[in-house]
């Protein structure tokens, strides 16, 4: 078994995220996120929300429809564009993309021979109306990006942002991918948190685009991945978009190897250029100070959100043998991401006056922290639970707490223990998640 294969085992068996539509049999690349795997979710969403919006005062965000007018897909180029080209073994029928292969001429899985190459689109269509024969085609959107440029001169207009600045968003995206895989990494339906920062066109655009860079690689620390297992890939002028004038795309060391986590491009006025042209309004922008108008061009930060938890999913997977020859698996989760920030035991299940002072414990500290009460078992398999799920911290209530209020912390990557008293704990975590 890989570490990828151990991951995906490990995210069933805990609940943080099971196959999709598992009961009917599955369905090929859905994945569902359980109890923690929402909360790891949300965790990541929010630290996102806060440090590329809340924490500067050039972002504001929006939350855009996924259905949206199909005249804004004409006009950001998609309905045209966004295709791949798709072959078909004549043989076992299944279905690749040629630029993905490595010997273009013969089936991967038979050898069979394949027909020649059809265009894909990667949009998924849905009809608006009772009446599909009648109804009006629309898209279920394949990125977030376009609900931003359609939504950026009410923005303007309402929000009181002054160039430069930018508008974030968090949401579902849909792609009708010809190839998916590795889990959660390349699914139909997966989400997005992207941002499009618009600047003035006569700006040191490279200045603005190498400061968002560096900011971007400020996340990895806040969530936990290793710098060291990130890279920035330069795209070449021969391999970019068209429209784009520089494109990094970052990649992480996913168990499967190097791949594509987040990215960021100079989009140019490429965007708010086709749309102001499709839809007949000005999105000119009007500098007061300077007397100038202008359409702005655009540094698009990009992040998948189910890549991000891969990724940290990936880092934070620790396999360690112990003294006593057993293997004890870990989620070494930074403790901002952790589902769960503590857990609290009463030593013994059977003690009432235990579990009454456990209880009390997790009801003091629930409140401000996220926490588990767990009387399962036995200590040690509460442990092995607590660290299978990434809990940073197990607080155990023992008849030491009836008589002088401490309680004994276990730290799940040292398993180191210390005793804390009841009313200095709210500090002691507080002192460690800060
Ligand atoms: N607005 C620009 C844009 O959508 P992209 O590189 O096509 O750019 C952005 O997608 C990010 O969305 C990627 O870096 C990746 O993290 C994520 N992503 C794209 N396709 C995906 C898929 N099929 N499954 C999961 N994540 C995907």
């Amino acid at each position: 078994m890989n570490n990828l294969d151990k991951i995906v085992s490990l995210c069933k068996r805990r609940g943080f995220i099971f196959p999709g539509s598992e009961i009917y049999g599955g369905l090929a690349a859905s994945y569902d996120y359980g109890p923690l795997g929402v909360e790891l979710k949300n965790n990541i969403k929010q630290l996102w929300w806060k440090y590329f919006i809340k924490d500067r005062e050039d972002m504001v965000g929006i939350d855009g429809g996924i259905i949206l007018s199909p005249k804004i897909w004409e006009a950001s180029g998609h309905v045209e564009n966004f295709k791949d080209p798709l072959v078909e073994c004549k043989k076992c029928h299944h279905r690749f993309r040629p630029d993905k292969l490595k010997d273009a001429s013969k089936c991967p899985d038979c050898g069979g021979e394949f027909t020649a190459a059809k265009m894909f689109s990667g949009m998924f269509q849905t009809t608006i109306g009772p009446i599909e024969e009648e109804g009006l085609r629309a898209y279920l959107r394949p990125e977030t990006a376009q609900a931003i440029f359609a939504n950026y001169k009410n923005v303007v207009d309402s929000a009181n942002m002054k160039i430069p600045f930018g508008i974030g968003q968090i949401g579902k995206a849909f792609r009708n991918e010809i190839t998916t895989g590795n889990f959660i990494f390349r699914t139909f339906e997966f989400e997005q948190m992207e941002i499009e920062y618009f600047i003035d066109p006569q700006s040191d655009w490279n200045k603005i685009f190498e400061e968002w860079v560096d900011y971007i690689h400020g996340f990895m620390d806040i969530i936990g991945l290793d710098r060291k297992k990130m890279h920035d890939h330069e795209i070449l002028d021969s391999e970019r978009a068209f429209y784009s004038k520089r494109t990094i795309d970052m990649e992480y060391t996913f168990p499967f190897g190097p791949d594509e986590l987040w990215a960021i491009a100079y989009r140019t006025d490429y965007d708010l250029g086709r749309h102001q042209k499709h839809s007949g309004q000005s999105l000119e922008y009007f500098d007061e100070s300077e007397k100038r108008k202008y359409i702005p061009h655009v540094i698009e930060p990009t992040f998948g959100l189910d890549r991000t938890i891969l990724a940290v999913l990936s880092e934070s997977y620790c396999e360690e043998t112990l003294e006593n020859g057993e293997t004890r698996l870990v989620l070494k989760f930074h403790p901002n991401v952790a589902p769960f920030k503590a857990a609290v035991f009463p030593l013994l299940k059977n003690k009432p006056e235990l579990v009454a002072k456990a209880r009390e414990v997790f009801n003091f500290l629930k409140k401000d922290y996220m926490c588990e009460f767990d009387d399962n078992g036995n200590i040690g398999k509460r442990y092995r639970r607590q660290d299978e799920i990434g809990t940073p911290y197990c607080i155990t209530i023992d008849f030491q707490t009836l008589e002088d209020g401490t309680v004994t912390i276990r730290d799940r990557d040292t398993m180191k223990q210390e005793k804390v008293e009841i009313k200095d704990l709210k500090n002691w975590l507080n002192a460690k998640f800060q």
